[in-house]
């Protein structure tokens, strides 16, 4: 059984719609605002990956640390099992993963793992899976072209479909690196995790490992989104050059500055795109002008930051309890591993 052949499941998920929705046309004084998901078109998810090379940008560092310090741990609780599943939601390059991934295959006794690779970005992905299976030949690999969500469904769909047996003979292990949960809304945060809940079931050897960077000083924060090089300006202006693209927006990039600060009553980093001018921009596939004062802004991201009491909170409120806390040298990073309560 090879489940490398099974295609890529795509999810339609509509750009357009939500910039109509949500940059607002010309008689609209709506506040301007779009989802951080859709920062990870191939050039975003680029960029992005090259942030996490920045200097400034501790929070991929601090995770490796983790990684490498506890993927024995972890991989150990899986150790009895025959079946096991790693669901990974917003892989990217599945880097900071193969760390992972090979203390799942050091471990000899494993008889069959399954990695599924869950992201919004194809292009990405497909690197990833033209790379993956020469580097882990033991390890059957399927990449999910979707949300989150989706992407969860869609794994139990081909474990069943595939007859692999019952997803309950599944061990499962969801991960969630690199702190995105930090881009939810806490009462979104707290959906999400139930409906990881829910999808794990009441088996309590099914793990999820999952990313939170803690609250510390707003220097280094704010440091780490406005690295001196201006790859975070970049990535944060791609948005404006994702609508170019595919929607035949005319924006001038240069007439938008980046900005990211603390925002310290909301305990998030929060990141917006500043009209230099006041300007009415052309979005021709959507056939809508959008206009903007001077200093308006585009709220493009928030990344919300934890304490390991809100963290212990938010898992208990969606029905999980924390097994373990796996923290960098200095506290900034915390992985965190969850099991059905
Ligand atoms: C991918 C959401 C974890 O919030 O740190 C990095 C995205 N934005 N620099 C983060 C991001 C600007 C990143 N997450």
């Amino acid at each position: 059984m090879n489940i490398n052949s099974f295609p890529q499941v795509k999810v339609n998920d509509d750009f357009a719609s939500h910039i109509e929705d949500n940059l607002g046309g010309r008689f609209s004084n709506i506040s301007k605002k779009t989802n951080p998901k859709y920062l990870y078109d191939y050039e975003g998810s680029r960029l992005f990956e090259q942030i996490c090379l920045q200097p400034e940008y501790y929070l991929t560092r601090a995770e490796i640390e983790i990684l490498n310090n506890f993927s024995t741990e972890i991989a150990s609780l899986f150790k009895d099992f025959n079946q096991i599943a790693i669901i990974e939601l917003g892989s990217g390059s599945s880097t900071k993963t193969r760390i992972l991934l090979q203390h799942f295959v050091n471990m000899r006794n494993t008889k069959q793992l399954y990695y599924f690779p869950v992201d919004l970005s194809n292009s990405i992905l497909k690197e990833a899976i033209n790379k993956l299976p020469n580097e882990f030949p033991s390890i059957e690999i399927l990449a999910i072209h979707s949300d989150y969500i989706q992407g969860i469904r869609l794994v139990e769909d081909v474990i069943l479909s595939k007859d692999i047996g019952a997803t309950e003979s599944f061990n499962k292990l969801v991960i969630f690196l690199g702190s995105s949960i930090g881009n939810f809304e806490p009462n979104e945060a707290s959906v999400f995790l139930r409906q990881i809940r829910s999808s794990i079931g009441n088996n309590a050897s099914n793990k999820f490992l999952i990313g939170f960077d803690l609250h510390k000083d707003a220097e280094i924060l704010e440091a780490a989104y406005n690295d001196r090089k201006g790859i975070t300006a970049k990535f944060n202006l791609n948005i404006l050059a994702r609508i170019n693209r595919e929607l035949g927006g005319e924006f001038d990039l240069d007439t938008f500055y980046h900005s990211a600060f603390y925002n310290f009553m909301k305990g998030r980093v929060e990141m917006h795109l500043v009209s230099k001018i006041d300007q009415n921009i052309k979005i021709n596939n959507l056939g809508k002008t959008v206009t903007f004062k001077k200093g308006e802004s585009i709220h493009t991201e928030n990344s919300y930051k934890y304490s390991i009491d809100q963290i212990r909170e938010l898992a208990q409120n969606s029905g999980f309890k924390v097994e373990k806390n796996f923290t960098d040298k200095n506290d900034w990073f915390d992985l965190v591993l969850l099991s059905a309560i």
